[in-house]
Formats: C-alpha cells, structure tokens, sequence
C-alpha cells in the first residue's frame, strides 16, 4: 500500500515536471513541482473560490475545467451586477446568472453574489433615473428584493454593497448618496435581509491594506451597524494587490477584519507586477516567484490571523492571466493570477497551497 502511494505520488510529480512550461511573453517559468491530479481546494482549510467569467465558462473547455477541477466557490464576475441583471426598469436577465448557479450547485460549489449595490456598472435607465427619493428608495428595494429573492435558497452569500468609502474614509457621492442620502448602505441590508433571513450579507471593497482612513471607516460603520441591529455577516476585502505591498500592511487589513467579529473574505485577490507599465513586461522565473512569495505570504497571515469560525474563504478575481481585468485596466501587460494564459500553473498555485499549512 506504502509503495503504490509513493508510486502515485512519483508519476504525479513526474507527470508535472515534464508538462510545458508556462510560456508567457516569450519567457519560461517553471511549473511548480505539484501533482497534475491535485486539486486546490482539497489542499484548503476554507473555501477557495474564483470569479469566473460566464463566456469563458460556456466556450473554453479548459477554463471550465480548472474552475471545476481546482476551486469549491464561485463568484460571478459580472453576471450578477445590476446591469447584467436589470438592463431595463421592468426587465430581469437571469440567463447568464442562472447558468453560473446551476453549474455550480451541480458541481458541489457554493455561490458568492457580487453584487447587489455598487455605484458603476449601472444600466443607463438607472443613470438616468429621474424620481423623487421615494420612487429612488424603490427602486433600490425592488431591485435587492427581487434578484435575492431569484436566487433565495442557492446563492449563500452576497456583497451587498459594494465599494462605498473613498479612500480618504469619506462616503462616496455616488448616485446612491445623492439620491438616497448616507444611510441607504444599512437599507441595502436591512432590504436583503427581509429578502432571504439565512442569506449571509458582506460589505467589500478595496484599499485596507493601503488606506488606514478607509479600513476605519469600514470599521466604523461596522460597530454602528452592530449598534443599531442592522444586519451584516461578512467583510470582503478584495486585495487586489501589487507585488510589492507590505506584508505589514496586508496582517494589518487582515487584523483589521478579523477584530470585527464577522466573517471574512478576501474576496477578490490577484498580484499584479506591472504598476509601472512596461510595455514589454515578460514574467520571468525572478518575477513569478515573488508574486508567489506575496500570495503565500497573504494565505498564511488569512489562515493564522482569522479564526476558523470566520474565515469565509479566498477567492481570486479570475482563473487565468489572460482572464485578468488588471492588464486593461493598467493599459500594460500583466500576470496577476496563479494560471497562466494556457491555464498551466504557476508558482503562486503551489505558493497558495504552502501558505495554508
Ligand atoms: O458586456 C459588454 C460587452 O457586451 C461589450 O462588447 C464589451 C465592450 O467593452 O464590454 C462588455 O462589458 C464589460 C464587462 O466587464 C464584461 O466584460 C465592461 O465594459 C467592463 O467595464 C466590465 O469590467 C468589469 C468591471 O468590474 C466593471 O464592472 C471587469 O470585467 C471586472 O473584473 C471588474 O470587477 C471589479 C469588481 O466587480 C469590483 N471590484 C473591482 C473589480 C475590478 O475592477
């Protein structure tokens, strides 16, 4: 028996040391020394989730296959904001949406809702709404009640709001806040609540790890919504992060959620290398091993500094580098995930696995 397992285990790692190497910008890396037949998730002693890409999911086998294969929670990477699921004031488009929840209830993994307020990627008819606060307050209450009720039942969690604070710690005067005021955040909540009692409600956004003022801000607003009975589970912190972010900062925003008492999720991790847009960047073997330095570095801090009870899992914004919203974003090449544009691993893959032990 002894024998077969090492026999196993040495096909494995032969299997993986003769696969191609991840070939990106004209340079190699080499694959980390993992077994092909691993799977992420099982390597985890939380959740480790991805947002995908509902067009990829459907017309590329291979990124629907290393979702499948690597990952336990799915979070929608567009299908589930408000224009996605609500192009015009009467009409829902739950078709994408439901696919992703169907997959993956038939696949044995939980589903993250992202998101059901945020101040963009709001259809022209909500942009151009022109009401008075009650026909506002309505609006946001049916479009709430209506998509956590369609998914009542199937979807486990949801960011409620998304990105409200600026990074000053300020409130940002988005749509919302004019319209609405400031406290239509703890509304949101208190509608999604009415909408489905078990559904657990996050509040996410970006910038803890950079932003002293806006991680107290979220805090803040946390212990208030705490001291008025409103209701909230969960804090998302989306990490998306450069490479060269402080460890210090990052065990500081993980702190920071832990302190809350609520469940926390890093919700939207990926590791960009590019902030100062090379246009010729390559990921050299150098480079991949930082980036894997900094997501093992951000596994283990999560998995030390948040109490079993409250860690929610891990989930990175995408599968592979040329799925990534960070290339367009910075207008330069980058690789911020841990599969490459072929959806071969990386060394962060393996350094994910390592944080968590
Ligand atoms: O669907 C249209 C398509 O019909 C059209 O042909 C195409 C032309 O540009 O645009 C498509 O929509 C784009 C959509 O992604 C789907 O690909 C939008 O323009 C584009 O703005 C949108 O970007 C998304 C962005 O959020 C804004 O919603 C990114 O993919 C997504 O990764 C990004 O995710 C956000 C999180 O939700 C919140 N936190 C930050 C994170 C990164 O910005």
């Amino acid at each position: 028996m002894k024998t077969y397992f090492f026999y196993i285990l040495a096909v494995g790692f032969t299997a993986a040391a003769c696969s191609k190497k991840t070939s990106q910008g004209g340079t190699t890396v080499q694959p980390p020394p993992v077994a092909v037949d691993t799977m992420l998730y099982k390597m985890m002693p939380f959740k480790m989730g991805a947002s995908v890409n509902v067009n990829l999911m459907k017309t590329n086998a291979s990124y629907n296959g290393v979702v499948t294969k690597e990952y336990n929670s799915i979070t929608a990477e567009n299908a589930m904001k408000f224009g996605a699921l609500h192009p015009a004031q009467n009409t829902f488009f739950w078709t994408d949406a439901d696919y992703l929840v169907d997959y993956a209830l038939s696949n044995g993994k939980r589903v993250h809702g992202h998101t059901l307020n945020w101040y963009t990627s709001l259809p022209s008819w909500v942009t151009n709404f022109s009401g008075d606060s009650t026909a506002w307050e309505d609006l946001l209450k049916t479009h709430i009640q209506t998509v956590v009720t369609h998914f009542k039942g199937k979807v486990s969690s949801w960011d409620v709001v998304n990105e409200a604070f600026n990074d000053d710690g300020t409130l940002r005067n988005s749509i919302w806040v004019q319209h609405l005021g400031p406290d239509y955040i703890a509304r949101c909540f208190q509608y999604a609540r009415q909408a489905d009692s078990a559904v657990l409600l996050f509040y996410n956004d970006y910038g803890h790890e950079y932003s002293s003022a806006k991680r107290t801000a979220i805090a803040n607003m946390i212990a208030n919504f705490k001291s008025r009975g409103i209701p909230i589970d969960g804090i998302g912190l989306q990490f998306h992060i450069t490479y060269t972010q402080s460890d210090a900062n990052i065990s500081t925003a993980i702190n920071m959620a832990a302190a809350t008492g609520l469940k926390v999720h890093i919700a939207e991790l990926d590791v960009r290398l590019n902030d100062a847009k090379d246009q010729g960047l390559v990921l050299t073997q150098t480079l991949a091993d930082q980036q894997a330095a900094k997501y093992k570095y951000v596994v283990k801090a999560y998995n030390t500094i948040v109490p079993a009870a409250q860690q929610y899992g891990i989930t990175t914004w995408n599968v592979g580098d040329a799925d990534s919203w960070v290339p367009g974003w910075l207008k330069a090449p980058d690789y911020p995930l841990p599969f490459d544009r072929n959806y071969l691993r990386k060394p962060a893959y393996r350094a994910i696995i390592e944080g968590a032990k």
